[in-house]
């Protein structure tokens, strides 16, 4: 096994207080509170008003994570952010983040890998650090996920929540940390989960408005069968990568997308329901902010405890996927 370079101190999360459930959508959709629930496993999600914007619940995820660590924000040498629902396309949302949290000797930049975000942010943070070009990288992950959301279109508007999940990455200084990572990315299939319109290829123009071709498109079914197939991938790769067995790990934290596909990845990965961190009921899919708040939260309920090997895992548009395999 590896000795880490870098390990990870502190998180934190942010969740709006509105909660939105099933049966609130079956008022709206022709929909039903128990096809939401067999079909993903969700029972409500979180839903942002309009003043949680993008940065106020990164900030929030954040200030958790200095408390933890006990850094000033004068502290921080980089922030990244990973988002596909910035409150603006520019400038990025991390130098708003850097300026609410007056971060005034940090670097600030957006990583851009949608559900996979937050886990290719730890890769680029993993890698800041390594190279001795940072000290202490703060990482936030943060969605707004329902601002792109199409409420009329059943087959997307249940499945996404809102919040942001954030924590640090710095030189290791007691053996704990990152010990393999795992990316890719299949750029071939990104029309089956995808925004057509409103970036440069296709501007807002009446048109767009009218066929809501701002909104996420997905094809479900498709992006289901990858999902399942890139998570294993990513599973195997990087236990392989980090010389562990399933057996070795005592966590799995995945993507929280659907119970279905939670279930699959870790019955391929060979670790049993009971060591795998599920809270897709209660925030459904959050993108990005979907593993750093399941992070936060297992670290919060005592699930995971320091030297605890946890492997995190995540699958998104693009398509990206990416594992981290870290001891705790
Ligand atoms: N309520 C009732 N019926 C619905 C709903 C709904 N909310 N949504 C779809 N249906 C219908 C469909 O229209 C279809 O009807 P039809 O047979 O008459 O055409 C039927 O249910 C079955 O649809 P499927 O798409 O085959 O249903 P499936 O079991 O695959 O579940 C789901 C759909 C939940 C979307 C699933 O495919 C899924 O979870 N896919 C993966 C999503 C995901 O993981 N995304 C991750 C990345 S997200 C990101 O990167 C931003």
């Amino acid at each position: 096994m590896r000795r880490p370079i870098v390990e990870l101190v502190g998180t934190g999360s942010y969740t709006p207080p509105r909660v939105v459930t099933n049966d609130e959508f079956s008022k709206l959709l022709a929909t039903s509170d128990q096809w939401i629930r067999d079909r993903t496993g969700i029972r409500e999600r979180r839903v942002a008003g309009p003043s949680e914007t993008n940065a106020c619940m990164a900030q929030a995820a954040a200030k958790h994570v200095l408390a933890d660590t006990g850094l000033t924000p004068l502290d921080l040498d980089a922030i990244v952010v990973a988002t596909c629902s910035p409150d603006r396309l520019l400038p990025s949302q991390a130098c708003d983040l850097q300026a609410l949290l007056g971060a005034t000797n940090a670097a600030a930049f957006d990583v851009g890998a949608a559900c996979t975000g937050f886990m290719y942010a730890l890769n680029v943070a993993e890698g800041l650090v390594a190279a001795e070009q940072a000290r202490n990288v703060l990482v936030v992950a943060s969605e707004k996920l329902t601002t792109i959301t199409d409420w009329t279109d059943r087959t997307t508007a249940v499945l996404f929540g809102d919040g942001a999940g954030a924590t640090l990455a710095r030189p290791s200084a007691n053996g704990r940390g990152i010990l393999a990572s795992y990316m890719r990315s299949d750029g071939t299939l990104a029309e089956l989960l995808y925004r057509p319109g409103g970036g440069a290829d296709h501007p807002p123009d009446e048109q767009l408005l009218k066929d809501h071709s701002y909104f996420i498109k997905m094809a479900g079914r498709e992006v289901f069968k990858a999902a399942v197939l890139s998570m294993a991938d990513a599973c195997d790769k990087v236990l392989e990568r980090a010389g562990l067995t399933a057996g070795q790990i005592d966590l799995l934290i995945p993507h929280q997308a659907n119970i279905r596909i939670i279930e699959a990845t870790a019955k391929h990965a060979g670790i049993p329901m009971d060591k795998v961190f599920v809270n897709v009921e209660r925030y459904g899919n959050t993108s990005a902010a979907s593993v750093a708040i399941a992070l936060d939260e297992a670290v919060r309920t005592g699930r995971l405890q320091p030297g605890m090997k946890v492997l995190l895992v995540a699958f998104g548009a693009g398509f990206t996927w990416a594992s981290l395999a870290v001891q705790w």
